[in-house]
Parts: structure tokens; C-alpha cells; sequence
């Protein structure tokens, strides 16, 4: 099983995927019989290389990266973590969480930065061979609210948290977008809600998940 984390930076996603792989340390997967081993990845990143080039993605000194350079690089370090370690992973019966995938490049590269969103499926399913998520929770959170986050953090930005907040509503209607486009893989979850309330939801839509694959195995339907 392969779920996967998207959002805007300070949506949640990264405590909501810290938080699932906790409990699968100690529950089964709904639709499971036993506790599996649980991977935990986070793009970009994930592998020695992957982390090279994650170091080049984030750094505020990298002004010139350009545009397509950035496409790039974000698909290297995917293609990476994918023949590495995501396949042999998932070939072992491991469960596999990942902060991010290939629906961040399709939404801050294409819908965020405008590149061909054509292109940008051909380089996904170039560099993840095929690979798509059984699932992939997006925790939605309102630009609002995400800006009063970024206040308290107080952090300095990177360099992809660098972009304005126009580049941020794009990305944020771009999750949304894929949310009505893939509904069976896709699923929107409210992130303005509390900490547990949103767990709680995530793990109603995996539940939902397992209950809707059974019923189309049970069909004989693929
Ligand atoms: P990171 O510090 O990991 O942020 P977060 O905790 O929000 O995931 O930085 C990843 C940044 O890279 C984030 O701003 C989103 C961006 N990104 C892309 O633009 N395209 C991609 O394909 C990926 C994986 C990330």
C-alpha cells in the first residue's frame, strides 16, 4: 500500500503523515489482517542523491534556478527515490508513506510556476515508472491561515517558500482541482480543523478506501 501526503508548506501534512505512521506501527491498515512494516519518506529527499539535490531545490542562494531546471531536479530526486527504495519497498509487503510525490510537481510546477501541464505528466509518469498512489490525502488549509502559521514559526523561508502569495492560491486550486479530477485517489481533507480531527478524518478515508477496493475486488473489476 502507497499513501501519500500533499498540501501547502504548514498545511499539516507532515505531523497528519507522522501521526499515521505512528498508529500503522501498532494497527493494521484497515483491510489488513496484520501490522505491516511501515516506510517513511519525504520528497524531495529520501536517498543520499535525492538529499544532494533537495539541498540545491531549498536553498535561498539559488536565485538563478530557473524554472525548468527546478522541474527537473524535483523529477531526479523522485526518480531516485523510486528505483531506490519506494519499488523494493512496496515489493517487500511494506506500507509506504510519502510527504509529497509527483502531485506537488504537477501542482507547484505546473499550476503554481504555469510549465506544461502535459509535459509535467509525461516527466511523472516517466520517472515514477507508472507508479501512482493507492491513495494521497490532501490536507487543505486556506492561504489565511497558512500565512498566520508561517508568522508564528517565525522560520525564514526557503526558497520555494519564497514565492508569493498568488503562486500559493494557484497551488492550493491546483490540489483542489486534482481533487475533482481523481476523486477514488485523491481526497481533500479540512486541515483548518484540530490536530485530532483531522487524523480522525484521514483515517475515515482510508477505511472508506478499503471497504470501496474490496467491493470492486469483489466485482472482478481491476
Ligand atoms: P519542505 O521543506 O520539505 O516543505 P514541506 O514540509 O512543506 O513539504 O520543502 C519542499 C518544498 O518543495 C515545498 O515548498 C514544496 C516544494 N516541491 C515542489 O515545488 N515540487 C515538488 O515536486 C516537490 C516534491 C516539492
Amino acid at each position: 500500500m502507497f499513501i501519500t501526503f500533499e498540501g501547502l508548506d504548514f498545511c499539516g501534512k507532515t505531523t497528519q503523515a507522522n501521526l499515521l505512521e505512528a498508529r500503522l506501527r501498532g494497527h493494521p491498515l484497515p483491510g489488513q489482517d496484520a501490522v505491516r512494516p511501515v516506510r517513511f519518506l519525504r520528497e524531495p529527499g529520501g536517498t543520499r542523491i535525492s538529499e544532494r539535490l533537495r539541498e540545491i531545490l531549498l536553498d535561498r542562494r539559488n536565485l538563478e534556478l530557473s524554472e525548468t531546471t527546478e522541474l527537473m531536479l524535483f523529477a531526479a530526486s523522485r526518480a531516485q527515490l523510486v528505483t531506490e527504495v519506494i519499488r523494493p519497498a512496496l515489493r517487500a509487503g511494506e506500507t509506504v508513506i510519502c510527504d509529497r510525490y509527483a502531485d506537488s510537481t504537477t501542482v507547484y510546477q505546473g499550476y503554481g510556476r504555469g510549465l506544461d501541464l502535459q509535459a509535467i505528466g509525461h516527466i511523472n509518469r516517466l520517472v515514477t515508472d507508472g507508479l501512482v498512489p493507492d491513495i494521497t490525502i490532501v490536507v487543505d488549509v486556506d492561504l489565511d491561515e497558512i500565512e498566520r502559521r508561517r508568522r508564528e514559526a517565525g522560520l525564514a523561508s526557503d526558497r520555494m517558500e519564497s514565492s508569493g502569495r498568488a503562486f500559493f492560491e494557484r497551488v492550493r486550486n491546483g490540489y483542489l482541482e486534482l481533487s475533482h479530477k481523481e476523486p477514488d485517489r485523491v481526497v481533500r481533507v479540512n486541515g483548518m480543523e484540530s490536530i485530532s480531527a483531522v487524523e480522525a478524518a484521514i483515517w475515515q478515508v482510508l477505511q472508506k478506501h478499503s471497504t470501496k477496493s474490496i467491493e470492486r475486488i469483489s466485482r472482478g473489476a481491476p
